[in-house]
């Protein structure tokens, strides 16, 4: 196991706890969009504009197939997980957190944010839905679901950290 996953919804969490993870664990931490935005050299918007979803949702599969063999924390776009291929990648290489929020925690958190072309373009009964139909994907994809409400981020990097630990057999 080298690898650490952050899975889950936008708005769940997952760079906020991949960042101090990071910290904790001291291990390197990778935004995946970030790296995505840094080679491609746009925005994420303007990737889905100029050459639409299916043309990103590739560079997500070429991203987890030929990232650095390195023990990191990766924070994943919420549609990552969503791909039989992509779960499978993630589950052999590493161990997979599903950071699971409520629907109303998220949309607090993603209402209002332009860079994020799926909410962008949906309505709330929309998002809910597509919320709904994501959980499945992200149960399978996940090894460990960590409930995130009522938590601080503190307790919710301890209790991953705890996990990490335990299974490495520390
Ligand atoms: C997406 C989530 C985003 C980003 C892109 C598509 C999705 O990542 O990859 O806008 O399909 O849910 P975050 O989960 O970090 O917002």
């Amino acid at each position: 196991m080298r690898k650490i996953y952050l899975v889950g919804f936008m708005g769940c969490g997952k760079s906020a706890i991949g960042r101090r993870l990071s910290y904790f664990l001291k291990m390197p931490y990778y935004d995946m969009d970030h790296e995505i935005v840094r080679q491609q050299g746009m925005t994420i918007p303007e990737i889905f504009e100029k050459y639409g979803e299916a043309y990103f949702r590739n560079l997500e599969t070429e991203f987890l197939r030929n990232f650095r063999d390195e023990a990191c924390i990766i924070a994943t776009g919420g549609g990552v997980a969503m791909k039989e291929e992509n779960r499978r990648l993630m589950r052999r290489s590493g161990l997979v957190f599903f950071l699971d929020a409520t629907f109303e925690d998220i949309y607090v958190r993603i209402k209002n944010d332009k860079n994020r072309p799926i909410v962008q373009r949906s309505t709330k009964t929309e998002l809910e839905q597509l919320y709904y139909s994501r959980r499945k994907f992200y149960r399978e994809a996940g090894h460990i679901r960590v409930l995130t409400g009522g938590r601080t981020l503190r307790q919710i990097v301890e209790y991953i950290g705890f996990q990490v630990r335990r299974l490495k057999g520390e």
